[in-house]
């Protein structure tokens, strides 16, 4: 498809029904504030996660596993119980472990309908909000190389469901002790299953997974089963803001949780 170009004087956002507002960004109220807290958050997500990443060091602690490094495949991992620890790829993998499975939740993210729009307004400003003229010359949205790859999401989504499955395995595990029998809970426990649980709940909420379980239908009453899916992903898919952000945090509560305890600045406190 052709580049649209930007709203010309007289279009769009100057188009004359709208109010004469002098203000120079056409909105007198703080529109900057909601993608200036995206960028904030993003941006302190991006360094922890980065980080932590390449830190390539206390992932774990028994029985927990960050999920950053989770499932663990290469060789150089950590001795691991309840085989955590997958010892692939031989000696030659010398990176951290964490990068050979980061790619998958990253591309998920980064693909994802409301990251992109919360990154295209809070980096690129295009467009900066609704109603606010676009800075922009021209506006090619995602109809060109390399923006065209976000069609890649609905791949990841399927990626996703497997890590949110590994986590919650993760989290399972979390209920065994240091002689891998069941019948412990530790704080780190609760954390790995509200990751988990939150997890699911944004990866379930997504929008391809809305399409995959209800779109296509001609008649909803002929198949009552994905019908009822879709009537509960909508719901999820209502809130998939607010999962996207409340997963980013647990996420990384759930690094920095095993971090800490792998380092020895305090122990898990169990509560059986
Ligand atoms: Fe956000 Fe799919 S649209 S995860």
């Amino acid at each position: 498809r052709p580049a649209v170009p930007a709203p010309a004087a007289g279009g769009g956002v100057h188009h004359p029904s709208r109010a004469a507002i002098p203000a120079r960004h056409l909105r007198r109220d703080r529109w900057w504030l909601a993608p200036a807290a995206t960028t904030t958050g993003l941006l302190i997500f991006v360094v922890y996660a980065t980080w932590r990443a390449f830190a390539d060091e206390r992932y774990y602690a028994a029985p927990y596993i960050s999920p950053f490094y989770s499932p663990c495949f290469a060789t150089r991992c950590v001795p691991m119980k309840d085989g955590a620890s997958w010892g692939l790829f031989g000696d030659w993998w010398a990176l951290s472990p964490a990068l050979l499975v980061l790619i998958f939740p990253l591309g998920f993210r980064l693909t994802c309908y409301y990251y992109r729009k919360a990154y295209y307004r809070g980096f690129w400003a295009s467009p900066p909000a609704c109603a606010v003229a676009e800075p922009h010359k021209k506006y090619t949205g995602e109809t060109r190389f390399p923006l065209i790859l976000q069609n890649v999401h609905r791949y990841f989504f399927y990626a996703a469901v497997l890590v949110a499955a590994v986590l919650t395995y993760d989290a399972a595990i979390g209920f065994r002790n240091e002689h891998e029998e069941w019948g412990h809970m530790g704080l780190g426990t609760l954390v790995l299953v509200a990751n988990a649980v939150l997890i699911w709940a944004y990866t379930l909420s997504c929008h391809s997974c809305r399409h995959i379980v209800g779109g296509r239908l001609r008649t909803f009453s002929k198949h009552p089963v994905r019908y009822r899916m879709w009537t509960w992903v909508g719901r999820l898919n209502a809130r998939h803001m607010a999962l996207a952000w409340a997963s980013l945090v647990s996420v990384a509560l759930a690094d920095l949780y095993v971090y800490l305890v792998a380092g020895g600045v305090f122990d898990d406190p169990s509560f059986f």
